[in-house]
Parts: structure tokens; sequence; C-alpha cells
């Protein structure tokens, strides 16, 4: 199974997973970094592991279109099963969404459909909420929506700051996406040879 994984930031939770798949603790290839901020922290980590990068101003594209459809020529050369989304702070647009139907998934550092958006730990953390989380989901057209796959709750302490809350969130992401991704494998792994049994039994 081949991943790639879309980064506009840091890359953490590229980090875990790439750490993940080293470990064998996810049975897949990352095969390539796709990242729209030129610099960014993410494509250091990547050139550190040798892994190929793609990286790209949209800026300099007609349109998302236009940046998509360069994306989808990249994946389609590396042959790539699964996109990963890991802080791709941009909407997928159509052209991503037809070519990889079903197959975005996207992580966001709070219990969706609470806190959608940029700086969701910060907006918990204003709202006063004493329980947030961490959300793997499905991607389609909308900001942080799409099929809920995983989540996990997060007490907020009397004694957390900002600082130690969005510590704990990191440290919940950096296992629970790897162990979901793992799942995913597993799933559409058994799902490909049950369907390869039914095509055996149809032409037997
Ligand atoms: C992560 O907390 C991820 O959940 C969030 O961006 C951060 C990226 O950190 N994603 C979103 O907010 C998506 N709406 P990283 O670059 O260190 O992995």
């Amino acid at each position: 199974m081949k991943l790639a994984v879309f980064a506009s930031g840091s890359g953490s939770n590229f980090q875990a997973i790439a750490d993940a798949v080293q470990e064998g603790r996810v049975q897949a290839e990352i095969a390539l970094l796709v990242c729209d901020k030129p610099g960014a922290y993410a494509e250091k980590r990547a050139k550190a592991l040798g892994i190929p990068v793609f990286s790209f101003l949209p800026k300099e594209y007609s349109g998302k279109v236009a940046f998509e459809k360069e994306i989808v020529n990249r994946l389609q050369q590396e042959e790539i099963d699964i996109i990963i989304l890991a802080g791709y702070m941009r909407l997928i647009g159509s052209t991503l969404l037809h070519a990889y139907d079903k197959r975005i998934f996207n992580i966001h550092p709070s219990l969706l459909p609470a806190f959608p958006g940029k700086d969701a730990i910060g907006q918990a953390w204003q709202a006063g909420v004493k329980v947030t989380g961490v959300t793997i989901h499905m991607v389609d057209e909308g900001m942080d929506t799409g099929p809920i796959i995983s989540q996990e709750a997060i007490s907020v302490k009397a004694t957390d700051s900002l600082e130690s809350l969005t510590k704990a969130i990191q440290a919940v992401e950096h296992r629970l996406y790897p162990d979901t991704i793992q799942c995913l494998i597993e799933k559409r792994t058994s799902e490909g040879s049950q369907n390869q049994n039914e095509h055996q039994t149809s032409i037997n």
C-alpha cells in the first residue's frame, strides 16, 4: 500500500506516521510528501527520511483545479493508493476528490463536529470546554467534515494551560493517526482479497 502525506507546516504527524512505517506498525510505504508551503519543516523531515517531496506554491497556478491536476499526475506516477492529510491547511477540491474518492483522510485536533477550521485547540480552550480530543475522518468537500473514522476524547484538567493541552492533543494524534491508518489498510487489504475471491468464484 502506497501513501502520500500532505502537510503545510511542522509535519509532526507526518513524522509519527513515518516512524510507525519504519517500525512496522503501519504496513505501507510513504511514497510522497505533498507540501503547499515550500520551506515548511515537514519538507526537511521528508528529506532526512529519504521520502520524495512534491512542493508547490498555489499562487503560481491559475487556481485549485490547475495545481490539483498536477498533484494527481504526481500521485498517479507514484501509484499512490491513499492520501493522508496531516496539517494540510487547504480545502480539497473536486479534482482530487474525484481521483481519490473515499481514499482521502484527515486528522483534526478537536472532537468534530465541534471546532472545525483553523486553531481548533485555541477555539476549544477559549470556549472553556472540559472535554476535547482528536478526530480522524474521511474527506469530502467541506471544511473538516466527512464520515468520522476514529475519535479519542481528552479531558481538560483544571491545571492545564493552552500549551499543556496542545501537548496532550499532539501525543494522542501521534498515536491515533498511525493506528487508524493501519486499520484502514487492513480493511482495504481484506476487502481487496475478498473481491479477488469473488472474482475467482465467478470465473471458476
Ligand atoms: C495537527 O494538530 C492537525 O490535527 C491539524 O494541524 C496540525 C498539524 O501539525 N490539522 C487541522 O487543523 C486540520 N483542520 P503537524 O504539522 O505538526 O502534523
